[in-house]
């Protein structure tokens, strides 16, 4: 059987995984796994601010993220760049002080430079900036964020030009989740970014994190509805990637309707991609279920992913290479 990145190329689009601490103990099956099945790879967390540069200004720890961009480039793997600037998983040398709004944007930049500079050449595309807006209404989000409580939404435009003059060769997207379903979050992103090309900003892509869930009362976007939603946001001009690719069910006690709404959910995704033809990616938010996230974030709900722990392949995995 074709993995899953065969079958993607052969429709022009990538099929990529977030790689973290399993890919970096070298274990041989997994990382063979990850060649063998994908054509593109994000950092699941070591290129964030704090891993990258906890121990201070300008100094950073290049060794696991190298290491992951050179898997990529052994295995003709794109890699996506994530994340510049977002409210979460900051140094505390940064996030412990009070610096005036100018310092900060210089700080911003620095680290752009740094980051993007280190990189440069080597990145597909940048999640520049990170979930700048808050769930439910949209607003900026200020709580726990260093940029917007003194820069407002300037920090983001700030990010945006700093990255494109550094690496004018990476595309650069904005990242976000719960953009899957219209409302008042999506319209948001969309006045934000219609806002971003009218000042000239540069900014080539939406990222839908598409953190999916099902049962226990929970519906995944259906086709159409995620077909409407991206081609709302191709008409501005953009790329769209599916980045963080996860459907999480309710565990234990997922029934065999949430495990079949669960496969057609991971199905709808790829289908709707295709069916857009700005839509070049899915990449999904790690390989086996007792990897991800989502099993210490939302405590009631994992099998998440396409691969079992044994890295046997689950029904997600099925329906998603039916839908390739
Ligand atoms: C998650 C990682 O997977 C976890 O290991 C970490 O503890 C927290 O962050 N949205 C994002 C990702 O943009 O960076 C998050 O990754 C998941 C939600």
């Amino acid at each position: 059987a074709s993995p899953l990145r065969e079958l993607a190329a052969a429709k022009g689009r990538s099929f990529g995984v977030a790689l973290d601490a399993k890919f970096f103990a070298n274990d041989a099956a997994y990382n063979a796994l990850v060649a063998r099945e994908f054509d593109m790879v994000v950092a699941g967390n070591v290129m964030k601010w704090e891993p990258l540069n906890r121990n201070g200004r300008f100094t950073y720890r290049w060794a696991n993220p190298d290491a992951l961009v050179a898997f990529a480039q052994t295995n003709g793997m794109k890699v996506r760049g994530h994340t510049l600037a977002w409210h979460q998983q900051n140094p505390t040398w940064l996030t412990g002080a009070t610096w005036s709004a100018d310092t900060l944007r210089q700080l911003l930049k620095e680290h752009v430079d740094s980051v993007v500079g280190h990189y440069k050449g080597k990145i597909h595309a940048w999640d520049v900036v990170n979930e700048a807006l808050n769930d439910g209404s949209g607003s900026l989000r200020t709580t726990g964020s260093p940029w917007a409580p003194a820069l407002g939404r300037d920090y983001i435009d700030v990010a945006f030009t700093e990255a494109r003059r550094v690496d004018p060769g990476a595309l650069l997207f904005y990242n976000d989740y719960n953009l899957e379903f219209p409302g008042a979050k999506q319209d948001s992103a969309f006045a934000l970014i219609q806002g971003m090309k009218a000042r000239n900003v540069p900014i080539d892509g939406i990222g839908f994190q598409a953190h999916l869930q099902v049962g226990g009362g929970a519906t995944a976007p259906s086709r159409q509805a995620l077909v409407n939603t991206f081609n709302r946001f191709a008409a501005l001009g953009l790329k769209i990637e599916i980045t963080e690719l996860d459907v999480r069910v309710r565990t234990p006690g997922a029934t065999a309707a949430d495990l079949a709404a669960q496969a057609q959910a991971y199905g709808d995704v790829v289908a709707a991609c295709l069916a857009v033809s700005a839509c070049d990616a899915i990449l999904v938010w790690g390989v086996n279920d007792g990897e991800s996230w989502i099993n210490t974030t939302f405590p009631g709900w994992g099998q998440a992913l396409l691969f079992d722990d044994a890295l046997g392949t689950k029904a997600t995995y099925t329906a998603v290479r039916t839908a390739l």
